[in-house]
């Protein structure tokens, strides 16, 4: 595999793009408009000067990755001569099912055709395609050059040969590829967000406060980052959509989302991004304050 073509430019498309592109390969990065694609190469730029800084790459290594970056607007030309498409658009099933009945119809008829989506059926994005064999999860993480896990998801009738090049392909990466099955929330969201709703529940009910919560899982659990903090970093209405997805996928009311997510999601209040989630986030500042409303 030689060219490779990512759909969609925001977190997940400018980190694909950007570790493709250092490992050697033509990528082609599409998106809507060029105002998206001008700020993608912008964070992939200051994302490399980061790693240059840290003795990871050379400037020269530097300017080699993002000459090898061609930002486009029309899908056909993005995807006329591609390898291999990784899609990271927007978590939407309508945008995710027309892109890929589009993305069919344009790419070579050998090109394996992924995506990168962490909630929504590989199976039913394969059957919108004339090649469901062809089709795969490349379910990377935020940020994609840092993180190293890549899970692979397997759609219903996606083949052992493609799981296989895909594999490869991620571990040249310098990625671990790990092989799962396609069902609801595929590994790492059905384990993770069932976790997150269950530190919402207990902060609900008074068990203990945001920083409590969160220090037992941290210094308890050795995680990195306690679950609440965590949920704010992902995105609070994205928590709640992946719960809804495991929710409907197995119609068990164990993954029926806490109504305080639901409350918080419903006011605005998504996490880091919009400023606010559990924890209050002023620009410029690391220190971690916990909201005004979850302070004793
Ligand atoms: P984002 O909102 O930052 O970026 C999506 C980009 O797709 C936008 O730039 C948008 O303009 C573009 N787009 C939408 N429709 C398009 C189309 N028809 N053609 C070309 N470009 C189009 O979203 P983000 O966070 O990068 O997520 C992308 C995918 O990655 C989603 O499927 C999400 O579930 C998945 N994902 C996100 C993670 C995260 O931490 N943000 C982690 C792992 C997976």
């Amino acid at each position: 595999m030689k060219n490779i073509t990512v759909i969609g430019s925001g977190t997940m498309g400018n980190g694909i793009a950007h570790v493709f592109a250092q490992n050697g390969f033509e990528v082609s990065l599409v998106d809507l408009n060029e105002e998206f694609l001008t700020k993608a190469l912008a964070t992939i730029s200051k994302n490399l000067d980061r790693q240059v800084a840290k003795g990871i790459l050379t400037a020269e290594e530097k300017d080699n990755t993002l000459g090898r970056i061609h930002t486009l607007t029309q899908l056909e030309e993005g995807v006329k001569s591609a390898d291999l498409v990784v899609e990271a658009a927007t978590e939407n099933m309508g945008v995710k099912l027309d892109l890929f009945k589009n993305i069919d119809a344009l790419a070579p008829k050998s090109a394996i055709l992924a995506s990168n989506t962490s909630s929504i059926s590989i199976t039913k994005i394969a059957a919108a395609t004339q090649r469901p064999a062809q089709v795969i999860g490349m379910h990377f993480m935020n940020p994609v050059p840092v993180m190293k896990l890549v899970e692979v998801i397997r759609g219903y009738a996606t083949t052992d040969e493609v799981t296989q090049k895909i594999m490869k392909l991620s571990e040249g990466l310098g990625k671990v590829p790990v092989e799962v099955n396609d069902y609801p929330g595929f590994v790492a969201n059905r384990i993770l967000m069932p976790m997150i709703n269950e530190a919402i529940y207990t902060l609900f009910e008074g068990v203990a406060g945001v920083e409590e919560i969160d220090t037992v899982m941290k210094l308890g659990m050795a995680h990195p980052m306690g679950p609440l903090q965590l949920a704010d970093f992902i995105g609070l209405d994205v928590c709640l959509s992946i719960l809804r997805v495991l929710h409907d996928g197995f119609g068990n009311p164990k993954y029926a989302s806490c109504p305080l997510l639901v409350n918080m999601v419903e006011a605005g209040y998504k996490g880091a991004k919009t400023g606010e989630g559990f924890y209050h986030y002023t620009p410029g500042s690391k220190e971690l304050e916990v909201a005004a409303r979850f302070k004793k």
